[in-house]
């Protein structure tokens, strides 16, 4: 059992997250129009790598437990931690999910977010409009006071009120000049129940939605997981501050 203890930033420290968290958001503003059908999703990481280098900032992924590339691209039945790979090409109705988390000046912002790839299914777009609204929904649950159980139990119900899944297996988390530290964030749980918010704390909000079953199967690589039924799943992803009045997205884009 980690027993790690929640962090309180300082004003110093919120505003290196603030810029990490700017330049996470300006990144995938960047890959944005890269994604199209025919782009390989190994382009979408050596740009990336290139970007972030170009920034004066590091790729916390690569490396990181072994992970082999600068960023996660996660492509339809894949819930997260997909490899980029020079023989995977988008193809016209695919969703896939960036997830970026560049390092500066020691801090971490880390955001996802799902694209569609060209036009898509009815259903694709159903899942990826719920799960951004999961997200909001999430974020609007974010005061001193409030419950981490809150936060997951409004994804939980508006996952589920539309049909879909909440997955079980991976949750937001603390960063910082941390990756993944406490407190753990579930996307599913119950209001009044667990930790409660305090201003300063730091923490990521990322839901991963299902179509069908929330169900995991990690594959042979070590890292890609998967749905169990291969059905369609999307994911969003901020990362946010615990305020005196309540919550402030830091992976927003400003001007570089
Ligand atoms: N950015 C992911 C998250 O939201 C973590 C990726 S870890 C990696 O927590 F090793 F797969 F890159
Ligand atoms: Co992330
Ligand atoms: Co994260």
């Amino acid at each position: 059992m980690k027993t790690e203890t929640i962090v309180i930033l300082s004003n110093r420290e919120l505003d290196k997250m603030r810029k990490a968290g700017r330049l996470a958001a300006e990144l995938l503003r960047h890959l944005e129009p890269m994604v199209k059908p025919g782009v390989s999703t190994l382009e979408l990481n050596d740009e990336a790598e290139r970007w972030t280098q170009v920034h004066g900032a590091k790729s916390a992924p690569l490396g990181y437990k072994g992970f082999p590339k600068s960023i996660c691209t996660s492509v339809n039945e894949v819930i997260c931690h997909g490899i980029p790979n020079a023989k995977q090409i988008l193809k016209e109705g695919d969703i896939i999910n960036i997830d970026v988390t560049p390092i500066v000046d020691g801090y971490h912002g880390d955001t996802s977010k799902t694209f569609f790839v060209g036009t898509p299914s009815p259903k694709a777009k159903k899942l990826v409009e719920v799960t951004e609204e999961c997200l909001i929904r999430g974020i609007a649950e974010v005061k001193p006071g409030a419950r981490v159980g809150d936060i997951g139990a409004a994804i939980q119900e508006y996952a589920e009120g539309h049909g879909f899944s909440v997955v079980r297996d991976f949750v937001g988390h603390g960063v910082s000049n941390v990756f993944h530290t406490a407190p753990e964030i579930p996307h599913y749980g119950t209001r009044g129940k667990g930790k409660r918010l305090r201003s300063g704390m730091v923490f990521t909000i990322e839901p991963m939605i299902n179509e069908g079953t929330w169900e995991v199967e990690v594959l042979g690589d070590g890292w890609t997981a998967v749905t169990r039924d291969r059905k369609l799943s999307a994911q969003f992803e901020h990362t946010l501050a615990v305020t005196e009045n309540g919550v402030e997205i830091l992976t927003l884009p400003g001007s570089l």
